[in-house]
């Protein structure tokens, strides 16, 4: 068989392949088969065309909102009233970037997807590449950290391009930016940064705090440490994702996306640098003394060159002491010229110059110490000793290398009793960035103190707009949708290729049953497939006598419901097999007709010849009223028979 997994790794591509052959061969079979099953769309109804939903505003329930407090819900619902009045655009210059640039030029529009989905579902959209952006709104009411309140901001982002390199984050701007939207720019202070960045091929959920110390006053920077696993899809997949931050008022906080948890802290421990800062630092008023000896060894300058150190003594002599051995030749060269050569024809002396014959070993020199002149050799002088230096001694007057005097931080302050403290309270919401690339959706923007309501929210937009955003996907065809789903499912969890490959293999091998299990004889694809994943096989009259491999009946095993099941479709497969074994298997080429049959050729056939049967063609049709032991078997492609399918069996 082509496919066993078993064997050493498979590569992604492979498994890719594999699917992608799987859903080639999956798509005829469940175009019958979703008929029969109760909740299945049939692929063939799927292709009708994509009329959206209407927009239907989000109106939070006083449920949820009477005792919360919304900061602020946007939706945008509309096109007019917003950009200009609500939201305002930038018109701040970006300090230390060229002229041209330097302004914040960058395009915002309220528009849609360019695939609509919801009818009138508007987002604030970024229209323009290679500029920055920035635009703001304040919010219905300042939220401040030192009431004892959960903030939870929530918002969607699609990229609807992709992204090369640029933001979808946003900025909780802290108290005075509400008074100068239009000056709103990078420098303008935040108290929460929040959201997709991307700028090489792993981008970052950023969540930085800029907390003020409570005791110098100074504002710094904290970043919350990163997930290192945060899909590429964020920004490719041209979905929209949505971005939760939960920050309670101990100081711990969580990030998801698209409900997944990415990353979790809390601002005590999780953050770089760290918000308490440290007890003691060096004394700035500490300076090494100039006399500070720091060298540990020193030359000992009271040592004298011994007097018969001589400096002059050569590193290698003539070893006088050689002697020639006795069977060297002096009179032989070790190379002469080859007696045998003999001139070219063709040699011309005043072009190629007088002839020399090519030169050979010596062959008086083979086997004795050598030929030619001896020398003695050279060896090393064993009297030589080089320069003399001044040794080294320990240095008396060595203190150790010097550091400065630890003191108390005069700026320490111990966060623990109030951790988000030094959160200024936020009043606007700020979107500040540059992008590479354009039709950046923002939309939904929540901020509130109820998780209750982020939730109720997201169930409003982002659960209404991924279904119908799946489902004019699955309108353009070919359940790609459901596909792609599969495979932004296995993003998340890796294992879940394993389940693919096995949910592709094991129809796979069900069909090579199909195709090949009576042409191959008693020890063909079936009986292999039997063996390795030891199915035991339904003792049944009409079924060839399947053996194992002491070539006894193999036995059902009544208490294994898994088995059971197993046990079961191979039965249905070997019934239909017997059925079939004049007919055609979907993909396989009958030897007596030489023509190719569907699945639903197949079937019709079957009605109409045999239509008191209880062949497995015919249980696709058969009520389930039908006290037969035969149920609706599923086509090879399909998926195994239910779990129910072997408890009904053992009830029996
Ligand atoms: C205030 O304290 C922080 C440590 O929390 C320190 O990083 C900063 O430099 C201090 N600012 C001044 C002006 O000393």
């Amino acid at each position: 068989m082509i496919l066993v997994p078993t064997r050493g790794r498979i590569s992604w591509a492979a498994t890719l392949t594999l699917l992608l052959a799987a859903t080639a061969v999956l798509q005829p079979a469940a175009a019958v088969d979703d008929e029969d099953e109760e909740g299945g769309i049939p692929i063939d109804k799927k292709k009708e065309e994509f009329v959206p939903i209407k927009f239907v505003e989000p109106k939070l329930s006083t449920e949820v909102t009477k005792d919360a407090t919304v900061h602020m819900w946007e939706y945008f619902r509309g096109r007019g009233g917003i950009i200009g009045k609500t939201w305002l655009k930038s018109k701040a210059k970006k300090d230390g970037v060229e002229a041209e640039i330097s302004k914040y030029n960058g395009e915002w529009d309220i528009g849609t997807p360019s695939e609509v989905s919801i009818e009138g579902d508007y987002s604030l959209v970024v229209k323009t590449d290679a500029r920055h952006h920035a635009i703001a709104s304040k919010l219905s009411k300042p939220f401040s950290f030192d009431e004892g309140k959960t903030l939870v901001m929530q918002y969607e982002v699609r990229f609807e391009e992709g992204q090369n390199c640029g933001g979808g984050y946003v900025k909780l701007l802290s108290q005075g930016a509400e008074k100068t939207l239009e000056e709103f720019n990078d420098k303008t202070p935040y108290t929460i940064m929040f959201g997709p960045d991307k700028c090489s091929p792993a981008g970052k959920i950023h969540l930085i705090f800029r907390y003020r110390n409570p005791v110098n006053g100074t504002v710094s920077e904290h970043h919350a440490r990163q997930s290192d696993s945060i899909a590429a899809s964020y920004w490719d997949d041209h979905k929209t994702h949505l971005y939760t931050l939960t920050v309670k008022p101990d100081g711990s906080y969580t990030v998801t996306v698209d409900y997944k948890s990415l990353y979790y802290g809390s601002i005590l421990k999780d953050v770089t640098p760290a918000l308490e800062p440290p007890k003691l630092i060096a004394d700035p008023d500490d300076v090494k003394p100039e006399d500070w000896d720091e060298r540990k060894e020193i030359e000992d300058e009271t040592a004298t060159k011994p007097e018969d150190w001589d400096e002059s003594a050569p590193k290698e002599i003539v070893d006088e002491s050689a002697e020639k051995p006795a069977d060297w030749l002096e009179d032989e060269q070790p190379l002469m010229p080859d007696p045998k050569a003999e001139k070219p024809d063709d040699w011309d002396v005043d072009m190629d110059g007088e002839w020399e014959p090519p030169m050979i070993e010596n062959p008086a020199c083979v086997g004795i110490s050598g030929c030619g002149e001896w020398k003695r050799p050279i060896i090393k002088n064993p009297a030589y000793k080089g320069k003399w230096r001044l040794p080294k001694i320990a240095n008396p007057a060595f203190k150790g290398i010097w550091a400065p005097r630890q003191i108390d931080n005069p700026a320490y302050f111990d966060p623990s009793d109030a951790p988000l403290a030094g959160l200024e309270p936020v009043t606007t919401m700020g979107i500040e960035l540059w992008t590479m690339s354009k039709n950046i959706l923002f939309d939904n923007l929540l901020i509130t103190d109820s998780e209750a309501v982020a939730k109720e929210a997201a169930a409003l937009t982002f659960d209404i707009r991924k279904t119908e955003d799946s489902r004019l996907r699955s309108s353009k065809g070919d359940g790609a949708g459901i596909f792609s789903g599969l495979v932004d499912a296995a993003e998340d969890k890796p294992w879940l290729w394993a389940v693919y490959v096995l949910a592709v293999i094991i129809p796979v091998i069900i069909i090579a049953v199909f195709c090949f299990g009576r042409k191959s004889g008693p020890d063909g694809p079936d009986v292999a497939y039997r063996k390795k994943y030891d199915v035991p096989t339904a003792d049944d009259e009409t079924a060839p006598g399947l053996v194992n491999e002491n070539g006894e009946e193999v036995q059902e095993d009544e208490e294994d419901d898994e088995a059971a099941v197993q046990a079961e479709v191979v039965k249905q497969l070997e019934k239909r097999n017997e059925k079939r074994r004049s007919s055609a298997s979907p993909g396989c080429k009958t030897p007596a007709s030489g023509k190719k049959k569907t699945i639903r050729e197949q079937i019709e056939a079957d009605d109409s010849d045999d239509s008191s049967d209880n062949s497995a063609a015919g249980d696709a049709k058969a009520s389930a009223s039908e006290k037969d032991e035969v149920e609706p078997t599923p086509s090879p492609a399909a998926k195994p028979a239910p779990k129910k399918r072997g408890r009904a069996k053992k009830a029996e």
